[in-house]
């Protein structure tokens, strides 16, 4: 079934935790939803705490867990993932907890279950708003006992593993229209983490996309790759629907497509450029209404503003030298920007030119 099982003893807290890789390579982000985020993984690695991850299909669930999973005391044993809606209802139950010989038709010998695979260890329970409700019930007997009980055996056996469980789907409406138990959720969202579309932190866009790309330079010893700010700005405004998994797939696709050194807008797929936010926002020729061009500059200022900024990792002298702009008229066009982008409705948290000032100024 593929599924990742890596065997090996587990040693005391502390030495597996070391040879993690650190935190901000793995996952990558600037927005204070994201800073947070490592925060809290850093403190529950710590604990065995069950954890509920929630998100949008591509969010980085599966990298949360597989963080948490190595930062913890259980780093040398197991990470085991299992999607519950890839395993066909019928032997969800048999996978995860294992059977008997003859427990059913087709159950030639006995065999073990996942939840016995990561002894030690972790086990991923990815997609659990697919589960069935019967088994949702063995679940939250298993959560509270620590005894998982294979399929046709009366004898339940002691498993140490820590469950970490994750969905896309909004889980508190499941439970609302009961198709999912309430003690369940109750029980797995002992520490519930939330990962935020990208939408709402585009400031983290364009660091994925140079991590993506500095990886790509990695794999290829030479290779110069970079993304024009015409392209840039239409990344920046595009909504990703696939979110981070869709961003890594895009920057991969087009390295393989660009020829030169620079990812020109033109490479972009015609669903980012027209993008109904960037349509409305920036036209690539002048509609038959017209256009508001006081607005549009602002716009387009804003946004590179604040990329800019990010790049810098909000130094202003570094951004403005980004921009073509001396450091005054920078600033001055910060100020105005500042107002004008935490007043438009869609630029949410992602962009806190206040804050970024601050950072700056303290900077020097
Ligand atoms: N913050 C991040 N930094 C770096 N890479 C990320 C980040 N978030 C996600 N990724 C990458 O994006 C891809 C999707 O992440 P992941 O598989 O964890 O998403 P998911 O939430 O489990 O998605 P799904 O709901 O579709 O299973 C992976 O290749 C992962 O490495
Ligand atoms: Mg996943």
């Amino acid at each position: 079934m593929g599924h990742q099982v890596h065997i090996g003893s587990r040693l005391e807290s502390g030495s597996a935790v070391r040879a993690s890789r650190p935190l901000d390579d793995v996952l990558i982000g600037a927005h204070p939803s994201i800073v947070k985020l490592r925060a809290l993984i850093e403190r529950v690695a710590d604990t065995d705490a069950t954890v509920l991850i929630s998100g949008e299909s591509g969010t980085g669930k599966e990298v949360v867990a597989r963080a948490i999973h190595a930062r913890s005391a259980r780093a040398d044993g197991s990470f085991v993932p299992v999607n519950c809606a890839a395993i066909p209802q019928d032997l969800l139950e048999s996978e995860m907890f294992g059977h008997e010989r003859g427990a059913f038709t087709g159950a030639l010998g006995s065999r073990h279950g996942l939840f016995s695979s990561a002894e030690g260890g972790t086990i991923f329970l990815d997609e659990i708003g697919e589960m069935p409700l019967a088994l949702q019930a063995k679940l939250l007997r298993v959560l509270e006992d620590g005894v998982v009980r294979a399929v046709g055996s009366d004898r339940g056996v002691r498993v140490d593993a820590r469950v970490i469980a994750a969905s896309n789907t909004d889980l508190a409406m499941a439970v609302g229209k009961g198709s999912f138990r309430r003690d369940l959720f109750y029980r797995l969202q002992v520490v519930p983490i939330a990962i935020a579309p990208l939408r709402d932190r585009r400031a983290d866009i364009p660091l994925l996309i140079e991590h993506f790309l500095g990886r790509i330079r990695a794999e290829t010893p030479g290779r110069e790759l970079e993304v024009s700010r015409d392209a840039m700005v239409h990344l920046w405004s595009y909504d990703w629907p696939g979110n981070v998994r869709e961003l890594e797939n895009l920057v991969s696709r087009l390295a393989i497509l660009c020829d030169g050194a620079t990812i020109e807008a033109s490479l972009l797929p015609a669903n980012l450029v027209n993008s109904p936010r960037a349509a409305a926002s920036i036209p690539d020729s002048l509609p038959e209404g017209g256009v508001n061009l006081p607005e549009l500059v602002r716009e387009l200022e804003g946004r590179l503003i604040n990329e800019a900024l990010k790049q810098t990792g909000g130094n202003k002298q570094a951004a403005a030298k980004l921009l073509g702009l001396k450091r005054t008229t920078f600033s001055a066009k910060l100020r105005r920007c500042g107002v004008l982008v935490s007043a438009s409705h869609d630029a949410g948290e992602e962009t806190q030119p206040s804050k970024l000032e601050e950072a700056s100024d303290d900077g020097g």
